[in-house]
């Protein structure tokens, strides 16, 4: 059985001014009326496949507690359990405690690991490339999904294929975390580097091994603080304190970097997207290759192409504009250059330094 595990935790900086602590991105309506979280639900609820797959796991901030239990309610969809944790010590303590808590439900359960803030036109596709997946995770691979990376992008992963174990199946050869842009480069011109999607299919049992063995201080910190936590039903609570030692660190570094049980599937091309920066809302929202500008809200444009303008707050019109993004609400309205959009996030860290 496949146990899918969501992580909400992010803080979204880079889609201000609507993602803001209370409420971060995955919990917003943005390529869609539904939050990216309901979407994510959904797609791993159905699957035409065949596979046995489990209620699905949350795994989320405690300020953000009641937000996820009131969506799922409103989507009408019933959890397998919800960790709660006290603090974000990013995805590999999150993925650890995900699989402690599988583990205690069914030894034998696999987990499908996914953000909650990824955009996949092709759901279908999707499962399809999680039946290929499983026998592979069922043999104790960490197993991941490759994306033919298209740029040089330095937020993703990149993981190089090694021996074939399966149809379209490999092991992984290497896989390197956020490479600087040169590097990144250097792999898109070598050819045989894929993306991580940032989703990953493997059994319980197998990632908690790999932990033991290569990141032993998160497993430990997590164990205690599971064990010092409490349980409300589905209801997952940790240790505060104990919680808060752990070492903040992302699975991709911690251990899809160092295990030797890696594997990949792909070339896989079901509509992905890593919902990043506005940039990306208007390429997914607009028709491929077009320069028309996507409005959504209270907006009034004229003469303005290859821009996204939304606002949830005021009026705002745009004439004459190209190339632009601006998001307004009802407090804080952002101007920016699409190419920049990756910028966002120095608003964020200026406001949370004061200014
Ligand atoms: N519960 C929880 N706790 N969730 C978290 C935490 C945390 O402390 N930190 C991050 N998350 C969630 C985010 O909300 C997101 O859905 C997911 O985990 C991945 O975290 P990101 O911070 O968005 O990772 P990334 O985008 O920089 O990199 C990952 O995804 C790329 C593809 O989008 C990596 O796996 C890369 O290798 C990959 O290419
Ligand atoms: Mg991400």
């Amino acid at each position: 059985t496949i146990y899918p595990v969501i992580m909400a935790g992010g803080s979204g900086t880079r889609l201000w001014p609507l993602s803001r602590r209370k409420t971060p991105k995955q919990y917003h309506g943005i390529v869609t009326d539904s939050s990216m979280l309901v979407n994510t639900l959904a797609r791993v609820s159905g699957n035409g496949t065949g596979i046995s797959v489990a209620d699905p796991i949350i795994i989320c901030g405690a300020e953000h507690r009641d937000l996820v239990l009131d969506q799922c309610k409103q989507a009408d969809i019933s959890l397998n359990a919800l960790i709660i944790e006290p603090v974000g010590r990013n995805t590999a303590p999150a993925a650890a405690l995900a699989a402690m808590v599988v583990r205690e439900i069914d030894p034998d359960g696999l987990i499908l690991l996914l953000p909650a803030d990824h955009h996949v036109s092709d759901p279908e596709g999707f499962w399809r490339w999680v039946e290929t997946a499983q026998p592979i995770a069922a043999d104790g691979f960490i197993t991941t999904f490759g994306i033919k990376p298209t740029h040089p992008e330095t937020g993703y992963g990149y993981i190089k294929t090694g021996e074939t174990i399966g149809d379209m199946a490999y092991r992984i050869d290497r896989f390197a975390e956020k490479p600087d842009l040169a590097t990144a480069q250097a792999y898109l011109d070598d050819g045989s580097y894929y993306w991580n999607a940032g989703i990953f299919l493997f059994s319980a049992t197998a990632i908690l091994e790999e932990f033991d063995t290569i990141a032993a201080d998160i497993s430990n910190s997590c164990h205690s603080a599971l064990k010092g936590g409490g349980r409300d039903g589905k209801v997952y609570t940790l240790c505060p304190d104990t919680f808060a030692n752990c070492r903040s660190e992302s699975v991709d570094y911690a251990i899809m970097e160092e295990t030797r049980r890696g594997a990949i599937v792909g070339p896989v091309e079901i509509g992905w997207n890593d919902i990043g920066a506005w940039s990306a809302v208007r390429e997914i929202l607009a028709e491929a290759g077009s320069d028309a500008t996507v409005t959504v809200g209270n907006v009034i444009e004229i003469d303005t192409r290859s821009s996204y303008v939304r606002s949830d707050g005021p009026l705002v019109s745009v004439i004459g504009l190209e190339n632009v993004v601006v998001v307004a609400t009802d407090d804080a309205v952002l101007v920016a250059r699409a190419d920049r959009a990756q910028d966002v996030k120095r608003v964020v860290e200026a406001l949370k330094a004061g200014k």
